[in-house]
Parts: C-alpha cells; structure tokens; sequence
C-alpha cells in the first residue's frame, strides 16, 4: 500500500466513527514559545483538550506533519526520521479508552482496512506509579479484543506516558501497539526491547494537566490523543526493512546513489545516503513553512540538516553543486500532491538551498583544516568547537561526527555552555519557565494574542499591504511577530505602529469569534493559515482584522491595555523581528 492510500483508509476509518477531519498544520507552532516544531498532532490541538471547545466538534482526525530533532542521532538506522507524518484520531471529552483501543485494533487488523496479522502484534500498558494507577482498564480491552497476556508489557512513565508537548500542559499513561517486522512468527512473548517488534501506534489517554512544579492534577475533561507514524506503517505494509525502502524514498535514495555514481553502496555509505535522505526532506518541508537557515532557533536546526547533508555528500564523495537543491526537487515532486504549497514555492526552496550550500563551501574546507589543527592532542574544548560553529558555520552535530569518525573526544557541555553566552538559541532551552505555551490561557497571554492580530493589522497598514506574519511567539510577559520587510523600520514608523494600535485599543472595539469552513474564511477575507480542510475559529476586530487563530482572545480592545515595541531587528534575510509589551 502507498503512502497517500493508507492516509486516505486512516481518514475515512474515522470519517466512518463520526471523526471531522481537521487542518495539517504548519512545522512551526503558532503562538507558542514552549517548542520549536509540531512534534504531533495533539499539539496545536492543546487548547481544545485543555477544554476549549473546538470549531469542528468533539471527535477530529487528521494527517500532521512533525518534526522531531530527538533522535537525530539515530536517523540512519531503519525506523527513524526527524520529518514524519503522522496519523491521529481525537476524542475531546468524548470517547474513552474502550473505543479508543477498539478502533486501533479495528484498524489495524480488520481485512476492510490494513488486515495485519493479530499474531503479529504486542501491546504495552502503564505499569503505574504515584500519579497514575495501574492501567487495568486498557489491559481488559486488549485481552477481549484477543490480545494474549504474554504480548502485553507493563511499563512505567518512560516508555507509556505521554506529554506534555511543552514543559507544561496535558498529558497521560498510553497504551502502545507493535508490530513484529522480524523473520518468521513472532516470539510467544513481547519483548519491547527486541528491535524486532516496531512500534506502530500510540493510544494517549490524556486526563491530566502537568503544571510548573511537576505537579498532575485531572483535566477538565478526559482526552484522548492517538499518533501513528505514516512511515513506519508503510514500511511494514509494503514489506520493507526499512523505511527508506519504502516507495516514497525510494526515489530520493535512487537519486543520492546516481550522484554519487553508485548503485550499491557499503553499510558506512548507506548511512550517508539515509541521513541526506531525512534531512534534504526536512529542509525541504521547513523552508516551505517559512523557516530560513540562521544561527537561532528553527534556523539554527535548519541549517544543521543542510549543513549535515552537504558533509555526508562530501563522504559520499559528491561534488555536484546544489546537492541539497537537486534531492529536494525529487521531494517536491513526490510530496506536491498533498502539499500544494512546495510547488508553489519551488523556487524559494531551491534558492534557500543553494545559497546555504555556498555559504558552507566558503567556509568548509577551511573548517575542515582548522579541525585538524585543534585535534593533535585527540580533543576538541568547548571553545573549540564554538569556534568550529561560530566562524566555520560547523554545527554541532557536524563536530561530534568529525570527532567520531577521528577518534577524538568533544567537550559537548563546554560547547553548550559558550553558545549559551553567545546566542539567542541558548533562550530555547529555558522559554518553557516563562510561560506554558498554548497550554497557558491566562490573562496577560490572552491579551497578547490579540494584541498581535493589532500589530499585524497595523504593520500592513503603515508599511504596506502584503506584510504576512513568518512566526508569532507569546510568553506571558511579551509578544514577538516575525514579518517579511526587508529593512530596518525607523523611528517614525514604530511610533506610528504604536499609536495606531493604542488608538484602535481606545476605540473599545468588540472582538468576534466566528466558525466557518475555510473556504468561507477565504471567502470572508480572513488572513492566516490556509492548505488546510476542516473548520476554523475565524475572529475579528471590528474591520480592523480578521484572522483565522485558536486564540484565546479578550472580548474587547479596551482589556488590552497599552502597547509598546520595546525591540525591533533583523530576523534572517528579508524578515524583521518585533518585540513588544503590554502595560
Ligand atoms: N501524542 C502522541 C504521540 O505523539 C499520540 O505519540
């Protein structure tokens, strides 16, 4: 089965348990400063199973694109990714674990659907612990769906736990499903450690919300959360070892392995071919949702996938100029059905790719020469290696497998703690102490929200008309708007934006919050995310904006208090960077 089948059965499976299928949403999480990607599908979802009620109702399904920099590490080996998507049915104070567990197994394993083979399968409870009990409940739906107690596995918070997404917010024990992809029967007992059994499915029965100190106290309503990797799935329904056999990798191997000028290549090579693989695909998908190659946040993972691509073609002996460029164009290829948006902006993807491919061949070879230089008593410092990263552009990731492949030992710590003092990228780390992200609906977070559907509006107003927000990241005690300009704005024009704001804020203008289709959004004028299906919260300020958003948002302008830019700068090429305050 083909990639795009299994999302469409996986749709209509749940389309046909009354699910609403709901919008793909972008790699970069809107609002929240708490995480740097969608990691799953439950995450933009966190303010409706903290109890806001959602535009499409109780019981959602969707396609999510994530990114997940993890396991970065392990990306090379059969099963893992850093850009996967993944399936995923919720229940909203609605469904509970019977149905929850009914329907995986329905899916999974009813001939209608993918018909795997029940004795192929294990499954992995909570074992419980001080904040959650045993989880009997699910153990009894297994045993009567005819899953056997020797292929069931009692495991604790590390392995069957989900959440939160962020430091803060929902989460709860999970039930896992896996699949024996090893040769011939499956073992009588599941043995979640034997890399044989791949994990397929994740069932969260998310009924806590996990606060600030640590503390788990019941949610308003019982959720659940399901995620299952696209890729994973299709590995075993297509019979495959791995999944960068799978059809859709296929041709993006086949395209590595022609550059390099091999059609078979060693365990080392395969390696290489894999990581330029996953990582081109990232690339490709990040810089389609707006992110550019920079030294901080989203950009700074961006450039590390490039920068690591480009490095395994030099291995693999490439020397063919836009490397990244010429594996992306089959990406988009294979991906523009589902996401209209690569092709449309083909170019820029490209164009991204190869002027971070030029920038790191300036500095390669010399990095290269500078890491001999430093390596002669077998070890890179701290401030070596932010040397490395600082004026060669080598990411971490680039140092640590130059030292590997030398023998060498890097002081990773050292290197964290110098980036620390130096970046902006330090600040990632520690975000989730100033706030819990969409998790955190309080007062002053609220007032933000629409405080920033202002700031855009008036953006577009004083500088020009097609200002489009490239990120949004509110804390409880700033909001920050990333927009396409491509200069610094003066004196003047901040304080006008300031007083337009102010003067709208005055003018106690009612906020309104309106579902509807999104073609009824499009149609309505509304700005914000649009390659998505499903119903959306579309809220307006008077006629002064109209924005698609998940909120939460005060009811009148005058809550807002006053606003004030406390910074203005340079994002990356071509985006401004606004930093403001309420008082
Ligand atoms: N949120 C759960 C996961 O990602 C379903 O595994």
């Amino acid at each position: 089965m083909r990639s795009n089948q299994l999302k469409e059965k996986y749709i209509e499976f749940f389309k046909s348990k009354k699910h609403k299928e709901i919008s793909n949403f972008s790699l970069i999480p809107q609002n929240d400063p708490t995480v740097l990607f969608t990691t799953a599908g439950m995450h933009p979802l966190v303010p409706y199973l903290l109890g806001q009620k959602h535009p499409s109702g109780k019981r959602l399904v969707n396609v999510q694109k994530c990114l997940r920099t993890g396991d970065i590490d392990e990306v090379g080996n059969d099963i893992h990714l850093t850009f996967f998507e993944m399936l995923g049915n919720w229940g909203l104070g609605d469904y509970w674990k019977e149905d929850a567990i009914n329907w995986s197994f329905e899916f999974l394993t009813d001939k209608k659907w993918l018909n795997l083979p029940v004795d192929r399968l294990g499954v992995s409870v909570f074992a419980g612990d001080k904040d959650s009990p045993k989880d009997e409940e699910s153990v009894k739906i297994w045993k009567d769906n005819g899953i056997f107690e020797k292929r069931i596995a009692y495991l604790g918070k590390k392995d069957n736990w989900w959440g939160p997404a962020g430091q803060t917010g929902p989460c709860g024990p999970c039930t896992e499903m896996f699949y024996w992809a090893g040769k011939g029967d499956a073992p009588e007992r599941f043995d979640p450690t034997d890399s044989n059994w791949i994990e397929i499915w994740n069932d969260v029965f998310m009924q806590y919300n996990k606060d600030i100190e640590g503390k788990y106290s019941e949610l308003k309503q019982k959720n659940v959360d399901t995620g299952m990797g696209t890729e994973r799935i299709i590995m075993i329904l297509e019979g495959k070892n791995s999944i960068y056999e799978t059809s859709n990798f296929v041709p993006i191997v086949e395209k590595i392995k022609q550059l390099a000028g091999f059609d078979k290549v060693n365990e080392v090579e395969e390696i290489s071919v894999r990581k330029i693989a996953d990582h081109v695909r990232a690339a490709t998908f990040l810089i389609n949702d707006g992110v550019a190659p920079s030294n901080a946040d989203q950009g700074y993972v961006l450039r590390r996938l490039i920068r690591t691509a480009i490095r395994h073609g030099r291995i693999l002996g490439i020397s063919q100029k836009n490397l990244c460029g010429e594996i992306s164009k089959e990406i988009i290829k294979i991906y523009s059905k589902n996401y209209p948006g690569l092709k449309e902006k083909r170019k820029k993807i490209l164009d991204e790719l190869d002027i971070e491919e030029t920038k790191f061949e300036q500095t390669l070879e010399k990095g290269l020469k500078k890491f001999k230089e430093m390596t002669k008593n077998r070890k890179i410092s701290g401030k070596n290696a932010f040397l490395l990263f600082q004026s060669y552009g080598f990411p971490l990731e680039i140092v640590r497998e130059l030292a590997e492949e030398n023998g060498v030992k890097v002081d990773v710590k050292g290197f964290e703690r110098e980036l620390k003092k130096h970046q902006e990228i330090s600040r990632t780390s520690t975000k989730g102490k100033f706030g819990s992200g969409l998790a955190d609906q309080s007062e002053e977070v609220t007032k933000l929200h629409t405080a920033t559907h202002l700031l855009h509006s008036a953006l577009k107003k004083v500088l020009k008309e097609d200002i489009e927000q490239r990120g949004s990241n509110i804390t409880s005690e700033r909001l920050r708007f990333d927009f396409n300009f491509d200069r610094k704005l003066t004196e003047e024009e901040i304080k006008k934006v300031e007083e337009t704001i102010n003067d709208w804020i005055k003018k106690d203008i009612v906020v309104k919050m309106d579902e509807m289709t999104i073609s009824e959004a499009k149609k309505a004028g509304a700005i914000g995310l649009f390659e998505y299906s499903g119903k959306v919260s579309v809220y307006s300020i008077g006629k002064i904006s109209k924005e698609i958003c998940t909120g939460p948002h005060v009811k009148n302008t005058k809550e807002i208090g006053k606003f004030e830019i406390v910074k203005e700068k340079s994002s990356s090429a071509g985006v401004r960077r606004i930093k403001a305050i309420l008082s």
